[in-house]
């Protein structure tokens, strides 16, 4: 098999690393990849976004199967335009990504579909929004419609944070035309916990669960990030939950995808809050999380681009995936400065001492090489993963490896998986 990986962060390499160990596996591409997919692939120098080179690189190297990392390609028909060339591709079309191209589109959906989530209301209009606002008092969730980076929600605590959103986002159009369309949603309560699910347009198999800690410091305090690290299986939310999530929140959403004549290929990573009153579907995203990738795949025992292929070829229905029974938990090293204005260039040592750690793994996302070093390119820089027969072992591993890294820039949360551990204890 010839593939080619389509992005350029810790998820990708992450990707990269699992199918680097496949049987099937004669020859992996990453576009554009990072330094870290360089020692396991050959990087290509085309951005994710740019759909036509990427056909033709495909087409040129004979690829069997692209793997995207992120959404934007696929919103922009990355998979439709693979399947145009023939080629292989484990990701929804452009209309099935609408589930996270779309904020109002995903409601939709769970409302046809009927998937608990969050009551809504869509507006085109400030005014309408505005006067919703007041009638509906606060907290209240101000979501643009549109792909804003992750930036695109505001969970206002009073009406003024909520005006001041669809103001930002309606009549300053700072977040673009992703904000012409807003959703406005009721403001729920609870833990967060992501649920990973292989797709074939029919059938859907689990991959696994984590949690996200998407604040910068410590003690979730802070503004929200990409993501600051993550720790699987997320404590409250046992095989049992997640078996019962896969029915509804992920098949009920591909059958009515397939009834709209969408087929729903690839990975749908659904977004759910732990309500008093049931799990709830707060977003979809069609992709892996970063860094809840880099999280699940270290656990993974059944052949990743297998299970891909499966995907690819409507086969699902004749695999499952297992996950070993291991906790996993992955801490996020980024930049100072991060997520406003980062420094950049700074030489990152002791990766070896790192890697080198029994149970640890390190995946790279935002570096560069400069004159032979590794140095610090990106807001996220590293990921480091650590597993072990529970969360204790599993963190051990992360902060031994975390701490290896010599960085001077250097920032990480210190209490990653400490709340799941905490849960833990008390259940
Ligand atoms: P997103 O940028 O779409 O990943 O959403 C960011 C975060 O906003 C989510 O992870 C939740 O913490 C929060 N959020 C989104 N919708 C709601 C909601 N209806 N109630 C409470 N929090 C929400
Ligand atoms: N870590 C959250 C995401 O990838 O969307």
């Amino acid at each position: 098999m010839r593939v080619l990986i389509v992005g350029s962060g810790g998820r990708e390499h992450a990707l990269a690393w699992a199918i680097a160990s496949s049987p099937l596996l004669v020859k992996l591409f990453v576009a554009p990849g990072n330094p870290g997919t360089a020692t396991l692939a050959e990087n290509v120098p085309i951005g994710a976004l740019d759909v036509a080179a990427l056909v033709a690189f495909a087409r040129a190297q004979k690829i069997d199967l692209v793997v995207p990392g992120p959404e934007a390609p696929l919103v922009a028909g990355l998979a439709d335009a693979m399947a145009v060339a023939g080629i292989r591709c484990c990701g929804p079309s452009a209309a099935a990504a609408q589930l996270e191209g779309s904020k109002a589109f995903a409601k939709e959906i769970c409302d046809a579909a009927g998937i608990p989530t969050a009551a809504w209301e869509r507006f085109d209009d400030a005014a309408a929004a505005l006067d919703f606002v007041a009638r509906r008092g606060a907290p209240i969730v101000v979501k643009a419609d549109g792909l804003a980076a992750g930036k695109g929600v505001v969970v206002a605590q009073t009406e003024a944070d909520a005006n001041a959103a669809i103001h930002a986002m309606m009549r300053a159009h700072e977040m673009g035309d992703a904000g012409a369309s807003v959703v406005i949603e009721a403001c729920l309560e609870g833990d967060e916990v992501s649920l990973f699910a292989l797709c074939d347009g029919t059938d859907a198999v689990l991959i696994g669960a984590a949690q996200d800690h998407k604040r910068l410091g410590d003690g979730d305090t802070g503004p929200n990030t990409g993501g600051m690290g993550a720790v699987s299986p997320p404590a409250g939310f046992d095989a049992a939950a997640q078996a019962q999530a896969m029915d509804m929140f992920v098949r009920p959403a591909l059958a009515e995808l397939a009834r709209r004549e969408m087929m729903f290929r690839g990975i749908l990573f659904a977004g759910l809050m732990l309500t008093e009153s049931g799990p709830k579907l707060i977003e979809y995203n069609v992709r892996f999380g970063d860094p809840e990738a880099q999280t699940l795949l270290p656990r993974l025992r059944t052949d990743l681009l297998t299970s891909l292929l499966a995907a690819c070829d409507g086969e699902l229905k004749h695999i499952s995936i297992e996950q070993a029974p291991l906790a996993a938990v992955s801490v996020v090293l980024a930049a100072r400065g991060y997520p406003v204005a980062y420094e950049k260039g700074s030489v990152i040592g002791g990766l070896e001492a790192a890697a080198a750690v029994p149970h640890a793994a390190v995946f790279h996302a935002g570096t560069d090489i400069k004159n032979g070093l590794v140095v610090a390119n990106g807001g996220r820089v590293l990921t480091v993963c650590g597993t072990g027969p529970d969360l204790t072992a599993a963190r051990t591993a992360a902060y031994r490896a975390v701490e290896a890294v010599t960085w001077e820039d250097k920032m990480f949360r210190t209490d990653i998986g400490l709340r799941a551990l905490a849960r833990t204890q008390l259940s």
